[in-house]
């Protein structure tokens, strides 16, 4: 776990952060999906490549890691050991000497994989720099925490919360992807309301790593000429306009509107999808992911691959900006004129 003066762990469990006068910079880094094996290898290179290139060039000042960090999946990466390759993604972390958050996506801890949830958490919170907490006990998921940024007088500016956001509904693939359930969303909501007793315009933003349905609902809204959807940046090119998302209940992005503390969403999941909008006033990030394994052909692939950037300034307002690898970057959004 990360050690650090200006870092803890409170008596409600949550992590608080103190950061410094200057604006501060958060990294949203998604779908690593690291195989580390044999196999990999070149792969590996290349994603760690371009996760330094990305790191060099935005200086963070905490990274979040959105989901599908590694790839226990044994057709494409050749193994089903996510215990090495927790250890070797803390390893790699570790050596930017930089506070970076972990959250669980559907790959992590995929079917038939050697470690469950709690193993790769144990490993997780080990990591030097790494900040991870496995959450209450009784919520669903494991890695539901709270990081609340503090200022030097110790003002509550801006609150991270982190959320899993489960794997497969009925436990396997075909099943339809799960989403963040019930339990989950009040115990977030709770805290939230709560932690704006301190600050009453506090504003919190939320990283999971599958998309709300709402992503989905503001693009189709947006395609139809819908003004109350703004366009920030990015693009929906998954094929026949995809989205990840599940069939099931979820009642996430109603409730933080009734709530009306989170204003940012940051997801990773779907690779090729790097849109940024903003929908009733909250605005919903797919990241840009990194992935050289998951998907077919994706080496040669390249307007979806970089990171976000997250800055938060003094006020607690927030900006977010693609940092694409690549110099291209593709803003083509189907039905935007
Ligand atoms: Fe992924
Ligand atoms: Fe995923």
């Amino acid at each position: 776990m990360y050690n650090n003066s200006r870092f803890y762990k409170d008596i409600d469990n949550n992590f608080t952060l103190k950061i410094d006068d200057k604006p501060f910079k958060i990294l949203q880094l998604t779908d690593l999906h690291f195989g580390f094996s044999m196999i990999t290898k070149k792969q590996d290179k290349l994603a760690m490549d371009a996760i330094n290139k990305i790191i060099e060039k935005t200086c963070p000042d905490l990274i979040i890691l959105t989901g599908d960090s590694i790839f226990p999946f044994v057709i494409k990466s050749g193994t089903r050991n996510n215990i090495k390759q927790a250890k070797k993604l803390i390893e790699f972390m570790d050596s930017f000497r930089i506070p970076y958050a972990y959250l669980f996506g559907n790959h992590d801890v995929e079917m038939g994989s050697k470690g469950n949830k709690d193993d790769i958490s144990d490993i997780i919170i080990n990591g030097k720099y790494s900040i991870f907490d496995k959450g209450l006990e009784e919520l669903t998921g494991v890695g539901n925490y709270i990081i609340k940024l503090i200022n030097n007088n110790d003002k509550l500016i801006n609150t991270l919360v982190i959320l899993d956001s489960n794997m497969y509904r009925e436990g396997w693939f075909y099943s339809g992807f799960d989403c963040i359930h019930e339990d989950q969303t009040s115990w977030c909501m709770q805290e939230l309301s709560e932690l704006k007793k301190q600050n009453s315009d506090l504003t919190a933003l939320a990283f999971f790593h599958m998309p709300l349905p709402e992503y989905k609902e503001a693009y189709e809204k947006m395609k139809l000429g819908d003004r109350s959807v703004q366009y920030n940046f990015g693009s929906i090119s998954e094929y026949n306009d995809y989205f990840g998302i599940t069939k099931y209940q979820c009642d996430f992005f109603e409730k933080a509107l009734d709530n009306d503390i989170i204003k940012g969403m940051f997801c990773g999941h779907d690779h090729l999808n790097t849109l940024s909008l903003t929908y009733k006033g909250i605005m919903m990030t797919y990241g840009m992911s990194i992935d050289f394994l998951g998907y077919k052909r994706i080496k040669k692939r390249y307007t979806q691959r970089g990171g976000t950037l997250i800055t938060i300034k003094q006020d607690g307002v927030f900006d977010v900006a693609p940092i694409p690898l690549a110099t291209v970057v593709s803003s083509f959004v189907r039905g935007q004129k």
